[in-house]
């Protein structure tokens, strides 16, 4: 059991785990008791996938409607073409993408402040380029790889995506990336390779949150092999036509848009294929709170929140959570047999 301290990023106010402090709980994740307003209790602390299967068919039917629809959307007229197309069949209630600007003011990224406005404030300097991606672990083809080379066969391609945090709040974002189960391969993973563990950049000169103890740092998350082979994961390198703005984990960030906004781990530096399940980030910090699979899951609640319902940023009420995010139909098959209330 931790107790939390206070201590000041940027002027603001940020808990911290004081080296010998007792654990109370666990720090971080309530989007209604946000870390800089807490008291020191508080918290406790198919590689050619078509665009019919990620968003709903309707959309198809009603493109012409959409297409129209475009034409009021502000950042639409500012985009290439094919983004442009995209964003117009976007543009209904459910997959409205949310703007530009809350996308990337609106944030997690502890490295730089646990405030949602801290990495848009923090995050500008820190340099991503050069920037390298090391692989290791059970694979044929181990070594440091230049990000350009890392990413270089494969094109960009765009997804809009729902994005849900497990604090309840949600947003949808227009990702460019490359699908994960594209990448993998070339670094020819072997039979012992069951997992793939992610890791965060470390460096706390250039990162302000790592000079605390809020986190033990570096961020590291973890997908098995068949959800990192999943036609769905991303590693994103841009959003809403553009490069990935610092504070949305650039040069390069994981995301599974079926699982909670933790797995989508930022500023990647490293993948590593293992045979054990890689300890995580916020699993090792709360196990109760935060599973490894992390499967948004509107029947498992979070101890001290219910998930039943989510916050889109920007809309005034409250909707359902979907199974999956909404992503069921891709996806549920991956957990047969599983009793998703234990490997939450
Ligand atoms: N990655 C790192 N390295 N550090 C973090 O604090 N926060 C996670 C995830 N990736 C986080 C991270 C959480 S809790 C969420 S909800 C998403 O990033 C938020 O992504 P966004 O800021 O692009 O919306």
């Amino acid at each position: 059991m931790f107790k939390w301290g206070i201590e000041r990023i940027s002027g603001r106010a940020v808990k911290f785990r004081p080296a010998h402090a007792t654990r109370v709980g666990i720090a971080g994740h309530n989007e209604q008791n946000p870390p800089w307003e807490r008291r020191i209790m508080l918290i406790k602390k198919p590689a050619d996938i078509r665009p019919s299967e990620i968003t709903p068919p309707e959309w198809y039917a009603r493109r012409r409607e959409f297409l129209k629809g475009a034409a009021v959307l502000g950042a639409a007229a500012l985009l290439p073409p094919v983004l442009r197309g995209n964003l117009a069949q976007a543009a209904d209630d459910d997959l409205k993408p949310t703007p530009y600007k809350d996308v990337t003011s609106y944030n997690n990224f502890y490295e730089f402040g646990p405030s949602k406005t801290d990495p848009a404030e923090n995050a500008g300097s820190l340099k991503t380029s050069p920037w390298s991606v090391m692989v290791e672990g059970h694979c044929e083809k181990p070594g440091q790889y230049a990000l350009e080379d890392f990413l270089a066969p494969h094109p960009p391609e765009e997804r809009i995506y729902r994005l849900r945090c497990v604090e309840a709040w949600s947003m949808v974002v227009p990702w460019l990336g490359i699908p994960l189960g594209q990448i993998l391969p070339r670094f020819q993973p072997t039979a012992s390779a069951k997992y793939v563990e992610f890791t965060t950049w470390l460096d706390p000169a250039q990162m302000p949150g790592q000079r605390t103890q809020l986190l033990d740092w570096p961020y590291v998350e973890g997908l098995r092999m068949d959800e990192a082979m999943h036609p769905l994961t991303l590693l994103a390198t841009g959003l809403y036509g553009k490069e990935l703005p610092n504070q949305n984990g650039a040069p390069l960030r994981l995301v599974t848009p079926w699982k909670y906004g933790f797995k989508s781990i930022k500023s990647i530096v490293k993948i590593r294929f293992t045979e054990q399940q890689p300890r995580t980030t916020w699993a090792s910090e709360g196990p109760s709170e935060y599973g490894f699979y992390a499967n948004v899951n509107p029947a498992v609640d979070h101890p001290r929140w219910s998930q039943k319902k989510e916050r889109r940023v920007g809309d005034f009420f409250r909707r359902d959570t979907l199974p999956f995010n909404g992503y069921a139909e891709q996806v549920a098959s991956l957990y047969a047999g599983m009793d998703l209330r234990k490997d939450f």
